[in-house]
């Protein structure tokens, strides 16, 4: 420690042992709230001021100079002394360093422990934003592709087995649709996280007369947090969205595993670009999708820190524990590892090329127009079960044969399975006609999968209340 004090050392006969005291230093996690630590402060400044708490000028006094501090950090001036033991107590002491008596008046009626709660909370309300249009700018990206590949038809898996065909711009507007929740649920966690906990004190409120009310106001928050307990003690904003986070992250995970999948020699579906590919050391023929594996690797981040959020709280008794000041760094770490992946994400798909020859070929063969077959012969008036069995056995026919396709059998054979098969049969198992004639809501046929684009695009432009 260097000649900072802490903010408690009145009680103490003793300095603090100095590895101990670093031990539970937070400064170099939480420096990241300065600015939000400063406008807290400044609205509880006002406030004070208002109940008559502080006189005229020690208020003016204080607003200027948090204004200063906050300048002089913008501006790199000032720097945060890592020694302090976090950012409350590192502007309390350059506010009492700089104004004497003055600065020691900031404080009155709070805690750090609402003081860090709202701090967290105008950083996120801050913050979180950015993100969200992150997520929205790669729902575009990902739109603009579906759109430009509406028509390039490849198989769709289940059990990574060929199914049923669909296109590349329904798979991609797939994709879109959970990205686009993930946006949602970031926007809900803030609607609810606006609550002002400052005022909350340690635990209980205050005697002092504050009115906490204006300080919401002031802050930009809908309203005053309904239990001063509540306030200090709980994290379930954290919580919330590292959940959102390590949801988003997740999503990306598999839409990067369907990218290695696709860059596959075996696939060949996708060319990533030079630009975001990368070469072995050793093997001189690699063209390696190591963003896409560093995207998927980094869920495993998020989850962890979801676990270590969700294991921090639980079972703590009420109210504040000093265990609560492990949840920025976790949460921190959750939010810029989304936020970086989603950049590179669109960086990499937003560069890639498809190779739509490939794409097509391989709805030939898996015999993925099987359903189709079945479904022609309900049109005809058979049961839909008979209509599957009907259907196996002509595939299983196609195996015995060495044939790839429904369609390589000739009418006869096929009638040999069902009468109802007619010459009109073999124009309806084109895997185009397959996915044509998917039209169903949120089916696949290329028109329709316009309409789904489109409305992702007006919900995208869209900030949820
Ligand atoms: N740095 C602390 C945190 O992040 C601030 C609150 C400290 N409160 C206390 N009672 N020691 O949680």
């Amino acid at each position: 420690m260097s000649e900072t004090t802490a903010l408690w050392s009145g009680r103490f006969a003793e300095k603090p042992e100095t590895q101990a005291f670093a031990f539970q230093s937070s400064i170099t996690v939480d420096k990241r709230l300065a600015q939000d630590d400063i406008r807290g402060s400044r609205v509880h400044v006002a406030m004070l001021e208002k109940q008559g708490l502080i006189p005229p000028e020690t208020a003016a006094a204080l607003d200027k100079e948090l204004l200063a501090i906050a300048e002089e950090l913008e501006n790199g001036s000032l720097h945060i002394d890592p020694s302090a033991e976090d950012i409350h107590s590192f502007i309390e002491g350059e506010l009492t360093r700089r104004l004497g008596d003055a600065g020691r008046a900031v404080h009155a009626g709070r805690s750090r422990n609402d003081q860090v709660a709202v701090d967290f909370r105008l950083y996120l309300k801050r913050t979180i934003p950015a993100l969200c249009d992150e997520t929205r700018e790669t729902v575009i990206v990902l739109l603009d592709k579906a759109e430009q590949y509406a028509e390039a038809i490849m198989p769709g898996y289940t059990h990574l087995q060929r199914a049923q065909p669909v296109t590349l711009g329904f798979h991609l507007a797939a994709w879109a649709c959970g990205l686009k929740r993930d946006r949602e649920r970031f926007f809900d966690a803030l609607n609810r996280l606006d609550e002002c906990p400052l005022g909350a004190g340690a635990l209980a409120g205050s005697g002092l007369p504050l009115d906490r009310a204006t300080t919401a106001k002031r802050l930009g928050f809908k309203r005053p947090t309904l239990n001063a307990m509540d306030s200090v003690a709980d994290r379930d904003f954290v919580l919330e969205l590292a959940s959102a986070a390590a949801i988003t992250q997740t999503h990306l995970s598999r839409f990067c595993e369907d990218i290695v999948i696709w860059a596959s020699e075996e696939f060949k579906f996708i060319d990533l670009s030079e630009k975001w590919s990368t070469g072995s050391s050793i093997m001189p023929q690699k063209k390696n999708p190591d963003f896409a594996e560093l995207i998927r690797g980094k869920a495993g981040r998020t989850t962890g820190n979801l676990v270590a959020l969700l294991t921090l709280v639980k079972g703590l008794p009420y109210a504040y524990n000093k265990d609560l000041q492990e949840d920025k760094e976790s949460l921190f770490d959750s939010l810029d590892t989304v936020a970086l992946c989603l950049r590179m994400f669109r960086g990499m798909i937003g560069s890639a090329a498809f190779n739509t020859e490939r794409m097509a070929d391989a709805c030939c063969g898996g015999f993925l127009e099987a359903t189709d077959a079945a479904d022609y012969l309900v049109r005809k008036g058979l049961p839909f079960r008979k209509a599957h069995e009907a259907t196996a056995l002509v595939v299983r026919d196609c195996i015995d044969a060495g044939q790839r396709r429904v369609v390589d059998r000739t009418l006869e054979q096929l009638k040999e399975r069902s009468p109802l098969f007619d010459a009109d049969v073999y124009d309806m198992l084109a895997p185009l006609a397959c996915v044509r004639a998917r039209k169903t809501l949120g089916g696949a046929a290329p028109d329709e999968a316009r309409r789904q684009i489109a409305e992702l695009r007006k919900d995208i432009e869209n900030v949820p209340s």
